[in-house]
């Protein structure tokens, strides 16, 4: 074995990142640890916590070969040489900075932890999100008081769920921020050579580590941005008779723009973009930038307003009162293909929809043990259903609030004949053709289109 590879959080990052690297470095020992010993079992069972197109294949390619999972972090501490640490960093929720800032806790813990174990040099590397110069206090806090010499590097994550695997076998990019001195330099040439055993050398990137670690936060924000930017045109599309999939399609043909990140919808979801603004407006708030912490705030709020004016538009559609109404949900993850429901629109949508006395019934073909926990309050006024056809029986609507494959696949035909009439389709994702629905006989409303009713 060359060397020895731990990754502390074995979550939607560490989990996948860490199968892929045993995958593509067989010489390389793969420790993956976490404190939830639950999470830990599903990963040694092979059958992985979390659901990610094409991850169990390449788990069992290298489980129990150079691919192991343990509690036992302090012991796996000692045995690395290169120490990833991808545990969660979300909004704080208390005290300054609540609401906004990182919390740093977790990652704190974990440096400390390393501290204590460690009996020689290591590598410890930045893989979570985390504000400028998060990496300068780790370094901080690991080599005060002598002893042994640890080197931080910055390594952020790119992969977007639901297409992890595919994002960690051919990335844009691989980012490695590190010190320009022989010990920092020396550190990066160890990570891009795992790295450079599968992605080409051209797209390895090596910079200094706070424009590593600012990077992370742009990226997120820039991507963001461009939901917010689409869906704010889609609210004028629909006041104007324009086609938000006509524009779209005109501006992303623009080569400086790009057609990717222009769906309008119900707005963005997941761990991330939410939490990765709110991070860099504090940065910015924190600098005394007020204008441009101002600015990517506004991203955040037309996200919010996005949602709102989703329900507000299904309201008003059904003559201002769903008391008691059945209202089918299809879709609660935050996107498709993935269970992961962090800060789903769907969260939102059908607390709204409650308030106003709905019957929700939820479907969705991953996630339905999450959006249980998630509307755990709500009690009786949300159902959970397995069977999109069953779960659209008798209702006055469906909200299609993520895009799985499936909902292209569904008889609709079938679905419209076993609901209350008017049956209203309301496509948060313009996912189904808005066309056929019509011509079945569903009132359809999509997101910036004219709504095409009976
Ligand atoms: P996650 O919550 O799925 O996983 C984090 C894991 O860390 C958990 O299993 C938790 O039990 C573990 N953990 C926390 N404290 C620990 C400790 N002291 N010792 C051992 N384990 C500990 O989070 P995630 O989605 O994998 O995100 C991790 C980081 O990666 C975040 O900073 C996030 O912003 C970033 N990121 C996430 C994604 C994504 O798609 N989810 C993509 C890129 C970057
Ligand atoms: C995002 C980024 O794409 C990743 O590069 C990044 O690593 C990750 O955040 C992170 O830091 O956690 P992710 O949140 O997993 O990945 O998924 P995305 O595909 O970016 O989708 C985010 C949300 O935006 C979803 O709710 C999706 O439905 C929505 N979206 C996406 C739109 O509303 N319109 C679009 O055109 C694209």
């Amino acid at each position: 074995m060359k060397k020895s590879i731990l990754c502390i959080g074995a979550g939607y990052v560490g989990g996948p990142t860490m199968a892929v690297i045993a995958d593509r470095c067989p010489d390389y020992r793969v420790q993956v640890a976490d404190i939830n010993e639950a999470r830990i079992r599903a990963w040694q069972s092979g059958e992985p916590p979390i659901y990610e197109p094409g991850l169990k294949e390449v788990v069992a390619r290298a489980l129990n070969r150079n691919l192991f999972f343990t509690t036992e972090i302090e012991k796996a501490i000692e045995e690395a040489d290169i120490i990833f640490v991808s545990v969660n960093t979300p909004t704080k929720t208390f005290g300054e900075g609540a609401g906004m800032a990182a919390d740093l806790q977790y990652w704190e813990r974990t440096a400390r932890q390393i501290k204590s174990c460690a009996k020689t040099p290591k590598i410890v590397v930045e893989k979570s999100t985390v504000p400028v110069r998060t990496a300068e206090a780790m370094d901080y806090i690991l080599n005060s008081g002598g002893g042994v010499h640890f080197e931080v590097l910055s390594n952020p994550e790119f992969l977007a769920e639901g297409t992890a695997i595919r994002d960690l076998m051919e990335p844009d990019r691989v980012l490695i921020g590190g010190k320009n001195t022989p010990e920092g330099r020396a550190a990066m040439e160890a990570l891009v050579t795992i790295y450079a055993r599968w992605v080409p050398r051209e797209r390895i990137l090596t910079t200094g580590v706070w424009s590593s670690e600012l990077s992370k936060l742009a990226a997120n924000a820039f991507l963001a941005q461009r939901i917010s930017s689409i869906n704010a045109l889609s609210a004028l599309c629909e006041t104007t008779g324009a086609d938000i999939g006509e524009v779209a399609l005109a501006v992303g043909r623009d080569s400086r723009i790009g057609p990717r990140f222009l769906g309008a919808g119900v707005g963005f979801g997941g761990s991330c973009f939410r939490k990765d603004l709110l991070n860099l407006v504090y940065l910015c708030e924190c600098q005394g930038l007020r204008e441009e912490a101002e600015y990517w705030r506004r991203v955040v709020l037309m996200n919010d307003h996005q949602r709102h004016r989703f329900v507000r538009g299904m309201l008003s559609h059904m003559f201002n009162t769903v008391v008691g109404k059945r209202i089918a949900v299809f879709g609660f993850a935050f996107k498709a293909d993935t269970g992961d429901t962090r800060d789903s629109p769907a969260i939102y949508v059908c607390r709204r929809l409650v308030e106003e006395r709905a019957q929700v019934v939820v479907h969705d073909p991953r996630a339905l043990d999450n959006a249980r926990v998630d509307l755990a309050d709500l009690g009786d006024a949300v159902a959970y259903e397995t069977d999109p056809y069953r779960a659209a029986e008798g209702a006055h609507a469906i909200a299609l609030l993520t895009a799985w494959d499936l909902y292209a696949q569904l008889d609709y035909q079938r679905i419209y004949d076993s609901m209350i009439k008017p049956a209203c389709f309301f496509d948060g994702r313009n996912q189904l053709d808005p066309d056929k629905l019509f011509s079945i006989g569903f009132n359809v409303y999509t997101v910036g289109r004219p709504p095409r009713t009976h």
